[in-house]
């Protein structure tokens, strides 16, 4: 059965294709072609000389000289030492160079990374930090180590934000060594290459979201062409920076909003984030600034940025600084925070107005009890997998500036002691395919990328995100130049349990997979948890559930909804009207529906979960035992107004090849299962079975022992007529269809099975019935 699992990774071979060291673009499928990893070219040689030269660096150098001598007992001088420790470090260096970047490509259909395929165990190690004294490739340490770090006192030298001038004068020689930042200066040359075509960034008031696409584009864009410049020095890099700063004071070529309020203080994060551009453009350009350039900048930052700010923290307004009873513990607080935290931080000094002292002296204290709390005890970000994007770029940036430009981050990275566990709800939200994109998915993310996980594995000492983002679509920016620690080594999935459970009252959600490093390997994910506390982005959704297998979503997530719908955000009491929106009503999810009606928003589940524990070895081709399992069951009746008791449970089986989800209800009124799909769906002649087809690949879905008059039915992803009318039309769900099982009152126990159609000759399973209080890990163990 396992060979069977071994053949569906073997075909992957012809998946891979070349990646684009010279970062001229992303490759399309068409021009895809068979390469072979030079991970798996060179194999285990080169990688012992990366792993013996980099980790005992010196040792080996001198045992070699030593043996040349033929007086192996005799200890080599110091100086020896320290050559064949450089020389050591320098054959790992130009290993590492040689093999390249892990992932063959980011470009696949769900823009996930492709690993190389292999089962030499000697081919990836571990996730460490290799100790700087034996890498060529380490950032030397801050020469500015202030005794008594102040908010309001900056280093002398100048840039301030992100990355001070000791890190600019180290990059190029860490670029020289590391095939990551090779690859990421080309693409950031690139984009801003592809930038500098483009005219300076339109204003276009989008209703309610402002102008935040176009705060974040500008903050990209000078990102980019201020880092241009200083790795090249060409002033030209800088008119384009300018071109940007002016047009978006209103004094371009074309109008950017009106006079009195261009960047829309109505929608503040539009102001933070514009603000911070203002600030990156301040500080990294400031040589090469004239004084009055220099003093634009000020007049209009302050005019349209800061006092404004100061208008927020001083007058209700500023509703996203929250108070004790209702913190923000969201993207808000880190975005306006952190946006109004790096201007300040950038004009500090040169400021007569005494506005960025102000918000300096309350931005970091505001954060630290907002922001630093949207992760919650077991990791999760209190909104949803997207919102973490916008919430942990906030909160990084706001840490890495006030670092590198005072010293300190004041207890923003350690207010909250289970921060760190954020990088593990990122990594296990991120499934085979795409996001548990449960909930809002939040605007187009320009700026916002992950790489707060480079920035958190160097910092947190959790070499393992800074790995997993490193091969990810959206790594190559300006900020992971310097939040990259390149003496990282080793593959983030050796070692890494396949599972995890994230049991916080206020999410609880567990996920599950059968590898790390294989798009087309299965992943479920479930989730209870509460209907509050997630700043309005979640949806009512207790028991929704995705899955992945054979490279696609069988069953997924519809989004978010209209933002500029009435009511979205502000009305979301029970009966309010964002519950009338189909994506965010229940009826939406993956999950059980009872007399058609929404879940209770005073819902708190209970969960249970248990796993195997199985963990990914070195390899990528990740072959589980038979006996490999996971589990997560939950008691959702409080969810429900008319059942009295609604448990659901999902597991893996058969060595990670197929998935049973069973429900196990008592309702007074109709019970409706649910699960949307953009598969093409063929219901067979007994009603109890039916096939999915997407992506050229199958699904099979079958009950076991179904109850009497059980049928898969389909229809549009729509609302029933019976529903109440939204104040606005929904969105309409192109080629998304909802399978469906609809039985009247009554206790019913539902298994439903998931068979993907693994290529090889797989043996499929049948599992016995078990009541889902009584699953254990061994409770399938008889399935026929
Ligand atoms: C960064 O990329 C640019 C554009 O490709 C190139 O000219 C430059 O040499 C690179 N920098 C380093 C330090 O390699
Ligand atoms: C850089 O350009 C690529 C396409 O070449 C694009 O996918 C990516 O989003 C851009 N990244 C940034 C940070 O602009
Ligand atoms: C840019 O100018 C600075 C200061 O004169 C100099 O130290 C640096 O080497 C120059 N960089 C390049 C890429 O020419
Ligand atoms: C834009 O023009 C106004 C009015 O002349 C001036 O006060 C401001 O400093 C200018 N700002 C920039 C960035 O050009
Ligand atoms: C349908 O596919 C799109 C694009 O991949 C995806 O975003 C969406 O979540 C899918 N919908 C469902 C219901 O799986
Ligand atoms: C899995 O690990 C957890 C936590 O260490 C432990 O309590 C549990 O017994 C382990 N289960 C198995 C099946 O090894």
């Amino acid at each position: 059965m396992s060979g069977s699992y071994d053949n569906l990774n073997a075909q992957n071979h012809n998946l891979y294709s070349e990646p684009n060291h010279n970062g001229s673009g992303f490759i399309t499928p068409a021009t895809r072609r068979k390469r072979t990893s030079n991970w798996i070219k060179f194999g285990i040689p080169v990688l012992l000389i990366v792993i013996v030269a980099a980790v005992v660096g010196g040792v080996v150098g001198s045992r070699k000289k030593n043996n040349n001598s033929s007086s192996s007992a005799v200890a080599s001088s110091p100086q020896q030492s320290a050559a064949s420790a450089s020389a050591a470090a320098g054959a790992a260096a130009s290993a590492k160079l040689a093999l390249g970047k892990y992932a063959t490509a980011t470009n696949s259909e769900f823009m996930m990374p492709i690993y190389p395929s292999t089962t030499d165990s000697g081919a990836f190690s571990s996730p460490t930090f290799i100790p700087a004294a034996q890498s060529k490739t380490a950032w030397p340490t801050d020469p500015f180590q202030p005794s008594n770090p102040d908010v309001l006192t900056v280093r002398k030298d100048r840039p301030l934000l992100i990355a001070p001038a000791y890190k600019w004068a180290a990059l190029p020689a860490l670029i020289a060594n590391d095939p990551y930042l090779q690859s990421w200066n080309a693409t950031i040359f690139k984009n801003a290459t592809e930038y500098a075509a483009l005219p300076a960034v339109v204003y276009k008031l989008d209703g309610d979201s402002g102008i935040l696409d176009n705060s974040r584009a500008v903050k990209q864009r000078v990102k980019a062409f201020a880092y241009a410049y200083r790795m090249t020095n060409d002033t030209s890099w800088v008119d384009l920076a300018w071109r940007e700063i002016k047009n978006a004071a209103g004094n371009g070529t074309v109008t950017f909003g009106p006079s009195e309020d261009r960047w829309n203080s109505g929608h503040f994060l539009d102001v933070a984030e514009m603000s911070a551009a203002y600030g990156i453009a301040y500080d990294w350009l400031y040589d090469v600034w004239t004084p009055s350039q220099k003093s634009m900048i000020i007049t209009t930052l302050l005019q349209y940025g800061l006092q404004p700010g100061v208008t927020q923290i001083t007058t209700s307004a500023g509703w996203w600084t929250g108070s004790a009873q209702t913190p923000i513990n969201g993207n808000w607080n880190c975005v306006c925070n952190g946006g109004m935290t790096m201007a300040s931080l950038a004009i500090l000094n040169d400021d007569t107005s005494g506005v960025a002292k102000q918000l300096l002296q309350f931005t970091v204290g505001n954060a630290k009890t907002n922001c630093a709390q949207a992760v919650s005890t077991d990791g999760s970000w209190a909104e949803t997998a997207n919102y973490w994007y916008f919430g942990t770029t906030g909160h990084a940036e706001m840490a890495a500036s006030l670092l590198s430009a005072t010293g300190s981050h004041y207890g923003l990275l350690d207010v909250n002691t289970n921060f760190y566990k954020t990088g593990d709800f990122h990594m296990y939200i991120t499934g085979s395919t795409s996001l548990f994109n449960y909930g809002d998915h939040g605007p187009n993310k320009y700026s916002t990328t992950a790489n707060s996980m480079l920035f958190y594995g160097d910092f947190y000492n959790q070499p393992q995100y800074a790995l997993f983002q490193r091969d990810q679509y959206d790594s190559a920016e300006p900020w992971s130049m310097f939040w990259y620690n390149p003496t990282i080594a080793g593959a983030f999935w050796d070692g890494k349990p396949l599972d995890h459970v994230f049991d916080n009252g206020v999410d609880q959600w567990a996920s599950m997979r059968s590898t790390w490093t294989d798009i087309n390997g299965l992943y479920v994910a479930m989730k209870a948890g509460m209907l509050v506390n997630h700043q309005t982005h979640n949806d009512l959704d207790v028991g929704d559930f995705v899955l992945d297998a054979l490279g696609t979503r069988w069953a997924g997530e519809l989004g978010s909804a209209d933002y500029l719908s009435p009511g979205y955000f502000t009305d979301a009491a029970q009966d309010g009207a964002r519950w009338k929106y189909y994506r965010k009503m229940t009826e939406g999810q993956n999950t059980i529906l009872i007399n058609q009606a929404n879940q209770d928003l005073t819902a708190a589940p209970t969960i249970k979960f248990d796993t195997s524990n199985t963990t990914q070895g070195p390899t990528t081709v990740n072959v589980v035992p038979d006996d490999s399992t996971a589990f997560f069951t939950t008691d959702m009746t409080s969810a429900y107004f008319d059942a009295t008791s609604v448990k659901r449970g999902i597991r893996l089986l058969n060595g990670r090849k197929q998935v049973l989800l069973q429900d196990e209800v008592t309702a007074s009124q109709s019970v409706m299962w649910r699960m949307h799909t953009n598969a093409t769906v063929t219901i067979d002649a007994s009603g109890t079975s039916a096939t999915l087809a997407l992506d050229g690949q199958t699904l099979k879905v079958a009950m076991l022992s179904p109850p009497d008059g059980a049928q898969f039915k389909t229809g549009p992803a729509v609302r029933f007529s019976t529903d109440p009318t939204p104040p606005e039309a929904d969105q309409e769900n192109p080629g998304v269809t909802v399978l469906m099982i609809t039985l009247p009152a009554g206790t019913y126990m539902l298994q439903v099975l998931f068979n993907p159609q693994w290529p090889g000759s797989v043996n499929y399973v049948t599992p016995p019935t078990v009541a889902i209080d009584s699953w254990s890990l061994r409770s399938h163990d008889s399935s026929s």
